[in-house]
């Protein structure tokens, strides 16, 4: 086979590859996180399809565009429909009410991203018993969450190497296929995947943000962190 030939072939092989492994992905919202995850997931093959309360708005249509080939905006259900991937990038107190609007979610892989952050005078707390991603899993028992993407800010996401080295996401779920897929995303994004074990552990992971936050805007000394995976 002359080399002409063997180069075709392996540009055909690496198609099919890339579209046997190319799933949708709904993100729900439009904001920081959506905004950080949407070209990102875009860029390693993935079809977008954003969940927006107004799909038509200039900022929905801006971020199809930035969302590579096949990208659309609908309505939150709809693109849930639309999805094998559901990402949760929505505020972290009204999660339980989201997920129940957006229809059968059995079989399908949920994403979530959110913390659930409330302020209470001077203080933030975390503001469920459990934690978004049980309440979400509580919600749709057939899906399987995977918490993630919580722990860092949308920025760090879309540039780890702002840091200062590798970053770190850890990963809690009781599905370990869809912790292995959801491994594959974040590490596609230059970021490495720390499997923490079940659902139960998103209550610990949801509470990193607290501790931080409430040095960063109380009276004591703030800092930052990024979780390094040990080599
Ligand atoms: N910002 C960060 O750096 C960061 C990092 C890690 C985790 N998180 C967590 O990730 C989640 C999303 O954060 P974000 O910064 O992307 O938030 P955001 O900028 O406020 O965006 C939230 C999106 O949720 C959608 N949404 C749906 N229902 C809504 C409602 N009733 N009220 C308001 N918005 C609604 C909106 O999209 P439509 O208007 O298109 O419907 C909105 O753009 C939060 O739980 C946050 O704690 C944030």
């Amino acid at each position: 086979m002359t080399a002409r030939k063997l180069l075709s072939l392996s540009v055909i092989l690496s198609l099919l590859l890339s579209t046997a492994s190319a799933e949708t992905i709904a993100i729900i919202g439009t904001g920081d996180v959506a905004t950080a995850l949407g070209p990102e997931f875009a860029d390693q093959g993935h079809e977008i399809v954003y969940g927006s309360r107004t799909p038509d708005s200039d900022k929905a249509r801006e971020l199809v565009a930035r969302s590579g080939e096949g990208a659309s905006a609908t309505s939150p259900g709809e693109a849930a429909k639309a999805a094998d991937i559901v990402v949760l990038a929505v505020p972290g107190l009204m999660v339980r009410e989201i997920t129940a609007g957006l229809g059968d979610l059995s079989g399908k892989i949920i994403i979530d991203p959110t913390n659930p952050l409330q302020r209470k005078t001077l203080t933030f707390h975390h503001a469920v018993e459990t934690s978004n991603a049980q309440i979400i899993q509580e919600v749709a028992p057939d899906a399987h969450v995977v918490k993630a993407f919580n722990t860092l800010n949308w920025k760090t996401m879309i540039d780890p190497d702002s840091s200062g080295g590798p970053v770190s996401i850890p990963l809690a779920g009781d599905s370990r296929s869809a912790k292995r897929t959801v491994a594959k995303l974040v590490e596609g994004m230059g970021l490495d995947a720390i499997d923490v074990g079940g659902i139960e552990n998103a209550h610990w992971v949801e509470g990193m943000l607290i501790l931080w936050i409430n040095n960063r805007y109380g009276t004591r000394e703030s800092f930052d962190y990024h979780l390094r995976k040990t080599k």
